[in-house]
């Protein structure tokens, strides 16, 4: 079998957006309401765990390189063997491990031996992650548990000697933490599915999709009852062809079945059509709001597998994700946010500090992201940011830009009435002052504030109660 020593975590913040109108589909039932095509499998509503969450996490790893053309690390094999990032791969492949040295020899080098999951669960929990993906499967078709449909090219059959899905999952979902799977339905160089691929659908006797895809679906399912998942690479080949909607009716009746959430990746006739969340083509962060829940899937650099060819100004400041997840809440979506770990299944420094970054601005400011829903009004600027929490009828607004100069910031669609009440949060002080504006909007007055008595990372809420 082909393959490549690749793991993927992904730890995700994220929000959903309950469709209401359809809310009351009955969940129960899953295997009549569910039938095996698009128009029925479209009005399941998501179940309201995975809206609520906002936040969530994504794991690549033994070369961990990739030249700037093509900054995915992941994706080294198919960079290396189709030679698109001009050659610089393939130069450095030759370099450092020598032209004869095959992807499946990596796979010895994946040792992760100091993978702890119990460690990247402590971790993840101080980010203020509510889910996780972890990628069981990249496009390299190299499984992190033992799968008997890839033997010989499994994490537990070679490399590592471990079922990194199963002690993740289990060290996750032991901190009350959704565990979802990322699962990449084509892989690039099976043969069984290039062969497939080559006379256009699946033929009758084995084949990829029914003799390896839907047999590993169905098995990380029954073994890590994950509550995401969040299948990719779909590109190539319509639903029908991956059998996705066959797929979907199984899950939803599964004992999965109420809670799992899943995106819009079932074929290339389904994103921002079909499945469940949509994610666009990465990275989605549209500033305005969405009709449907959607997933930003980002990374905190440039790469999801590590990439050791990277320098620090490649990295995002914490700063800076956590307005990247400000602007997503606000505009009705979840943050999936990955990590790459090493080869020795570590989360190296720079990404643990990013984590830890955004858990300590989420545990003064979580109270405007999480269970928020989008407001009438998603944005006054592009620094100025709503959200809103329907049960404590509360308005918050993050200031995403610097601390005005002027201790004054201007909110223009809120409308105030004798009881609005504003606080700073993460400032121990008494409610702020502010004057309404005639047309609406209000101009508030910001306490002054000596260096240490600011609330961390620079993205600073306003809470704001009793308005409209
Ligand atoms: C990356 O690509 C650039 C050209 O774009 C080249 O000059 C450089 O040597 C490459 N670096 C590595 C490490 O391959
Ligand atoms: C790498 O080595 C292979 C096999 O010798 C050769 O065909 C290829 O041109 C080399 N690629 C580069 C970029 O050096
Ligand atoms: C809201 O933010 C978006 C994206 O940054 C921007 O295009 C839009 O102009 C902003 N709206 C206002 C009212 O400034």
């Amino acid at each position: 079998m082909n393959n490549k020593t690749t793991r993927n975590l992904f730890l995700v913040f994220m929000v959903i957006l309950v469709i209401c109108g359809i809310a009351a589909v009955k969940l129960t039932n899953n295997d009549e309401v569910y039938q095996s095509n698009w128009d029925t499998i479209n009005v399941r509503p998501i179940p309201i765990w995975y809206d609520q969450a906002k936040f969530g996490m994504g794991v690549y790893s033994v070369p961990a390189f990739a030249n700037k053309s093509e900054p995915s690390a992941e994706w080294y094999w198919d960079t290396w063997k189709h030679d698109t990032d001009g050659g610089w791969t393939a130069e450095y492949h030759n370099r450092s491990f020598g032209a004869d040295f095959t992807y499946q020899d990596f796979a010895s080098m994946f040792t992760a031996h100091l993978f702890d999951a119990n460690k990247w669960a402590n971790l993840i929990e101080k980010s203020g992650a509510k889910y996780v993906v972890l990628t069981s499967k990249h496009h390299e078709g190299f499984p992190l548990w033992p799968s008997k449909q890839a033997p010989n090219w499994n994490s537990v059959d070679v490399g590592p000697k471990r079922d990194i899905v199963g002690e993740l999952s289990t060290a996750i979902k032991n901190k009350g933490i959704n565990m979802g799977l990322y699962y990449s339905l084509f892989e690039w160089f099976n043969p069984l599915y290039l062969e497939d691929k080559s006379t256009g659908k699946p033929p009758k006797t084995e084949n990829y999709v029914d003799d390896i895809m839907i047999p590993q679906m169905k098995d990380i399912v029954n073994k890590y009852e994950p509550s995401i998942v969040w299948t990719d690479g779909e590109w190539e080949e319509d639903s029908d062809y991956w059998k996705s909607t066959e797929f979907l009716t199984w899950l939803f009746a599964s004992k999965v079945g109420d809670k799992v959430v899943v995106n819009d990746r079932w074929g290339k006739d389904c994103r921002g059509k079909n499945g469940g969340f949509y994610t666009g083509g990465d990275r989605m962060n549209p500033g305005h709001l969405m009709p449907h829940k959607f997933e930003n899937c980002a990374t905190i650099s440039t790469s999801w597998g590590y990439n050791q060819n990277e320098d620090a100004d490649t990295y995002q400041s914490v700063e800076k994700l956590i307005t990247t997840l400000v602007e997503t809440v606000s505009c009705g979506g979840n943050l999936l946010l990955n990590i790459g770990p090493t080869k020795e299944g570590v989360i190296v420094v720079a990404q643990q500090q990013s984590l830890l970054g955004i858990g300590e601005w989420l545990s003064i400011n979580g109270e405007g992201i999480y269970s928020s829903v989008p407001w009438r009004v998603q944005n006054d600027s592009t620094s100025l940011w709503y959200t809103y929490n329907s049960d404590s009828q509360t308005l918050y607004a993050f200031m995403t830009g610097n601390w005005p100069t002027t201790n004054q910031i201007q909110l223009i669609s809120p409308i105030t009435n004798s009881k609005t009440a504003v606080q700073l949060l993460g400032y121990d002080g008494p409610s702020l002052s502010f004057n309404p504006l005639d047309n609406g909007g209000l101009n508030i007055k910001l306490p002054l504030l000596t260096p240490g008595k600011y609330p961390p990372h620079n993205v600073y809420t306003l809470k704001i109660t009793n308005v409209k």
